[in-house]
């Protein structure tokens, strides 16, 4: 069972410090980590379930800008992002997924700012992310992530439910959030 005290002690931890019961550790995926990362995505609608092999990738070649939190050797927390080739002040945000026992307590948010103080990203002045018009523990999330740096969110139409084909789909609209000036 996932206990964790508070919202301080998430923000707190580092890879740096060993696990202990409560507080779970924060640190970069490894290949080890992509089969419990495809159960956690499975385990958290609405979010599109991707192949292992995705997350395989993305623990491969997406270290430097993706997040596991762990929690007594289980996955309890990941966020997949990057830094789209064309902007390299923006960190793009993919998929965000909390495990339902330990939503509300900050670990989502804790684990984005967590990859935004990481050394290599001192460039990243905007976050961007795509969400669903009814998602709102999404849109709480990066509204709360935005507030915390004092800064703003602006929202625009990206990907429309005709994009994804066959598939139905809801609109993923896209959200800038920044400039983010001390992370
Ligand atoms: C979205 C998700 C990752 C949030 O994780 P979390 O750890 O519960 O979020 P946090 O505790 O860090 O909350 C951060 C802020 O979001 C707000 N928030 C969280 N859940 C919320 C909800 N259901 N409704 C409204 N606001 C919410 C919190 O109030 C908090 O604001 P505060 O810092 O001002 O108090 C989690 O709910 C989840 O995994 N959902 C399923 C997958 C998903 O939708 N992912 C997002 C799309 S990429």
């Amino acid at each position: 069972m996932m206990t964790i005290n508070n919202k301080e002690e998430v923000a707190s931890r580092t890879s740096a410090q060993p696990a202990n019961k409560t507080q779970p550790v924060l640190r970069a995926p490894n290949l080890d980590d992509a089969k419990a990362v495809h159960a956690l995505i499975t385990a958290s609608p609405p979010l599109d379930v991707n192949s292992v092999y995705v997350y395989l990738l993305l623990s491969h070649h997406f270290t430097d800008t993706c997040v596991v939190a762990e929690l007594d050797n289980e996955i309890v927390g990941f966020v997949s992002a990057y830094v789209p080739p064309k902007t390299p002040d923006v960190l793009f945000v993919w998929q965000v997924a909390v495990h339902e026992r330990g939503r509300g307590l900050g670990l989502g948010k804790s684990m984005l700012q967590e990859i935004l103080q990481r050394p290599g990203l001192q460039n990243i002045r905007f976050v961007e992310t795509t969400v669903g018009p009814d998602n709102a523990a999404s849109r709480g999330m990066f509204a709360s992530l935005a507030r915390k740096a004092g800064t703003e969110i602006n929202e625009t139409a990206l990907f429309e439910g005709h994009h994804f084909g066959e598939q139905a789909h809801e609109d993923e609209r896209l959200l800038r959030i920044g400039p983010f000036t001390e992370k």
